[in-house]
C-alpha cells in the first residue's frame, strides 16, 4: 500500500484507503473492509458509497492537510465524513446535516472520533451555525437540492479562507431533470464563476456515480 500525493490517503492497485485511528480499532462505519499492515489498520474507501472516493479514483487532485478545518455540508450518517476524519487527524470537521435521524448517527460516530462536530442545521442558512464554526480551509458539499450551487456559494463566502478549497458534488437531475447532465454541470459552473469564485476543475463521477460531477473551486 502506497501513500498518495495527499497525506492520509493510501492506494493499492485501484483501491484507496484511509488509516483507522487507534480509538476506532476494529470498528467499521459502513461495513467497509479493514486491512492491517505493520500494526496500522486501514479502511477501504468505497467509491460506490462515497462520491469523494469516486472523484479521487478518477484522478481528482486537491489539497487537504492533516490539521485542516473542514466544513462538510450534507454529512448524512457519516460515510464520507468518517474517511475525512481519518485524513484530518489533527483537524476538525464541522458536519452539517438537516436530518435529525442522520445527525443521531453522526453523534454516535463523533463519540469515538472527537474531530467530528455534528451540527443539526440547514445549509441554506449559514448564519444559523456561525456560533459553532470559524473560518475553514476546505468546504465539501453533497446536497441534492435544486439550489445546491447557491448554497455552496453562500457558505464559501461566509466560511472559506482566502485560497481555500471547495468541492461541490453536483447531482445533474436535481438541477433540472430535462437538461443533459453536462449542461447542468456547465450551468452550475457558470453560476460559481459569476459569483467571483474560481473554478479549477469539473470531473464526472461515472462509472461510480452516474449523472454526478465534482466541481473544485477556490476563493
Ligand atoms: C447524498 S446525501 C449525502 C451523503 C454523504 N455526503 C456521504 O457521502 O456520506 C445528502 C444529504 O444532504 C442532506 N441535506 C439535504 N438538504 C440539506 C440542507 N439544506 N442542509 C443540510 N443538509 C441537507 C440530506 O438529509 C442527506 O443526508
Amino acid at each position: 500500500m502506497k501513500q498518495t500525493e495527499t497525506k492520509g490517503i493510501y492506494k493499492e492497485k485501484n483501491r484507496i484507503f484511509t488509516e483507522n485511528p487507534r480509538s476506532c480499532k476494529g470498528i467499521k462505519v459502513y461495513n467497509e473492509k479493514l486491512t492491517t499492515i505493520e500494526k496500522k489498520e486501514f479502511r477501504s474507501w468505497n467509491p460506490y458509497r462515497s462520491k469523494l472516493a469516486a472523484a479521487i479514483l478518477k484522478g481528482l487532485k486537491f489539497n487537504i492537510e492533516p490539521d485542516d478545518h473542514i466544513l462538510y455540508l450534507g454529512a448524512a450518517t457519516g460515510t464520507t465524513v468518517s474517511h475525512i476524519s481519518d485524513i484530518v487527524k489533527n483537524g476538525i470537521i464541522y458536519a452539517v446535516e438537516s436530518s435529525p435521524v442522520a445527525v443521531h448517527d453522526l453523534i454516535k460516530l463523533s463519540e469515538k472520533r472527537p474531530n467530528i462536530i455534528p451540527i443539526l442545521g440547514d445549509a441554506n442558512h449559514p448564519d444559523r451555525y456561525s456560533n459553532m464554526i470559524s473560518i475553514v480551509d476546505f468546504i465539501y458539499q453533497d446536497i441534492s437540492q435544486r439550489n445546491q450551487a447557491e448554497i455552496f456559494i453562500e457558505n464559501i463566502k461566509r466560511y472559506l479562507k482566502k485560497n481555500g478549497t471547495g468541492i461541490l458534488i453536483v447531482k445533474a437531475r436535481s438541477i433540472d431533470v430535462s437538461l443533459p447532465p453536462k449542461q447542468a454541470y456547465n450551468l452550475t459552473s457558470l453560476k460559481i464563476k459569476e459569483s467571483q469564485l474560481k473554478v479549477i476543475k469539473t470531473m464526472e463521477l461515472a462509472p461510480y456515480e452516474k449523472d454526478h460531477a465534482a466541481i473544485v473551486v477556490t476563493f
